[in-house]
């Protein structure tokens, strides 16, 4: 069959015939318009053009196959034939290029915030944008870093140490470290491969990685990167549709997931004005108008085009469909408050992870490390502390806070952002690295302490008095003072007189 030319598709650009062009193929999406998550106004802007790049990061590769019916698939096009769109370009884009060239070399990356430095200086500014960015004045997301300055040490000495084992389970799979590889969306705006990296680099070093539903790569891609051993634990956001939610966990158990991890602090995605703001420059006219016949407003950003499918009703009465449709071990990921944790031992739950989804939800809403202190006193006054595994998540950028939260009663803790700044600046080798220094700050940090086994990480080694008080300050570590960005106010137009 001949192929398709540019012109062919450059006829249907309107909403009564609308074709667009992805990976070299042609989509008739007319008749999908209406259905589209992230709203038809943003596929209309590529009507007859090639929607590629935009595509990519957002929709994992089987996306077209599983939901536009085939008689829509059109077949190849003859790319030599199709207008390279002059496109917005991004002023800085010259300068980001150079800036990639003369990157430091990742032996030069000695802690966490290095990555975080580097991917600031390298990502493309929307990615960065989405990636770092926290719900409204971000105190939240400040005070997850800042609270673990919070607990100090009561380090034990005389003790042997000379052989430290860092091992331990989770949901009763074995790993080398008590940490594992958070969910995050969207890993193909920091990578090419997405969450495959991260799954290669959790393979090497003998650590969990959390799938997430809103990855860049379908799942079917993460779980055959793994290398037959690994653990992978699946993230579910619960689609409206309970059949859809149904179909997506017994896929994830049958291709051999060890945990199942429901969201449960995000009915509504928040607002995350650094990633609303790079947006805006990057579509201004149609976020204007946004409203008019969508339902989606793209000006809220990335995040909100991608989640219209989440359930907000979603509460306690539904835990027994969860429990019923799987055998794995079933956890709560974002508990806020104690009672609520007991409420989860009363249903049953196997886990909870004490988490504020990276301070990208509710602003003011507490630390997990805060919660982890207040949840175990209360587990341990009703003798519970061993009917539920307690994960926390947030502002971990070193060692000593994971063996922190381990101490308070933590059976392990989640990292997300700092690997996805490892991966968007160095690929697999960067997280690799980022992994083996928080090794090897644990080993140390476990040697300096007094403890040779993940067991040892007791409560009388920290001093929590502190941890009471909320501050935001700015001034106290290498993330504020050389890689946060300051919420930023509107642009006037050039050569306003200020
Ligand atoms: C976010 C969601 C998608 O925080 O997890 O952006």
């Amino acid at each position: 069959m001949a192929k398709l030319t540019g012109v062919d598709i450059a006829n249907h650009n309107t909403k009564e015939s609308c074709w667009v062009i992805v990976h070299g193929k042609a989509y008739d999406v007319t008749e999908f318009l209406p259905e589209h998550p992230g709203g038809s106004k943003i596929i209309l802007k590529y009507a007859g053009k090639d929607a590629t790049e935009e595509f990519e990061p957002i929709h994992p590769p089987d996306t077209l196959d599983k939901y536009l019916d085939k008689k829509f698939h059109l077949g190849k096009v003859d790319m030599s034939t199709v207008n390279i769109e002059e496109k917005q370009v991004d002023p800085d884009e010259a300068a980001r290029q150079e800036r990639i060239k003369h990157m430091p070399a990742l032996e030069q990356c000695y802690n966490l915030s290095d990555f975080e430095y580097v991917a600031k200086q390298v990502m493309k500014r929307t990615a960065w944008g989405y990636y770092s960015s926290g719900a409204d004045d971000e105190i939240t997301m400040r005070e997850n870093r800042t609270a673990f300055h919070k607990i100090w040490f009561r380090p034990k000495i005389l003790i042997d140490v000379q052989h430290v084992d860092m091992s331990t389970t989770m949901l009763g799979s074995k790993c080398d470290i008590p940490f594992y590889i958070t969910a995050t969306a969207l890993g193909k705006l920091g990578h090419p491969d997405g969450e495959t990296v991260l799954t290669k680099a959790a393979a090497k070093h003998g650590i969990i990685q959390m799938i997430p539903t809103l990855a860049s790569c379908s799942f079917d891609e993460i779980v055959d990167a793994a290398d037959g051993k690994q653990t992978q634990w699946f993230q579910l956001y619960v689609n409206k549709d309970r059949d859809i939610t149904a179909r997506i966990v017994k896929h994830a158990e049958q291709r051999g997931c060890k945990g199942l991890f429901i969201t449960v602090d995000a009915p509504q995605l928040g607002r995350r004005e650094k990633d609303m703001r790079s947006k805006f420059s990057d579509d201004g006219s149609d976020v204007q108008k946004a409203g008019e016949g969508d339902s989606i407003d793209r000006s809220q950003g990335a995040a909100r085009a991608i989640s219209s499918f989440i359930d907000p009703s979603l509460s306690w009465k539904d835990i027994p469909f969860f429990q019923k449709i799987t055998k794995m071990p079933v956890v709560l990921k974002g508990v806020q408050r104690v009672d609520d944790v007991m409420k989860a031992v009363e249903h049953g739950m196997h886990a909870v992870v004490l988490s504020n989804h990276g301070g990208r939800q509710l602003d003011t809403a507490p630390t997990g490390i805060e919660l982890l202190a207040e949840v175990m006193a209360e587990l341990r006054s009703r003798n519970w502390q061993d009917k539920i595994e307690i994960y926390v998540d947030g502002g971990v950028r070193r060692a000593s806070d994971v063996v922190k939260a381990v101490c308070l009663g933590a059976k392990g803790v989640g990292i997300g952002r700092p690997f996805l700044y490892a991966m968007s600046s160095y690929g697999e080798p960067g997280v690799c690295r980022a992994i083996q220094l928080l090794k090897d700050e644990f080993e140390m940090n476990m040697r300096l302490i007094g403890a040779r086994t993940v067991a040892e990480l007791t409560p009388d080694l920290v001093d929590t008095r502190g941890l009471q008080v909320h501050t935001v300050t700015t001034g106290s570590d290498v993330l504020n003072q050389t890689v946060y960005s300051p919420l930023t106010n509107p642009v006037f137009k050039a050569r306003a007189n200020l």
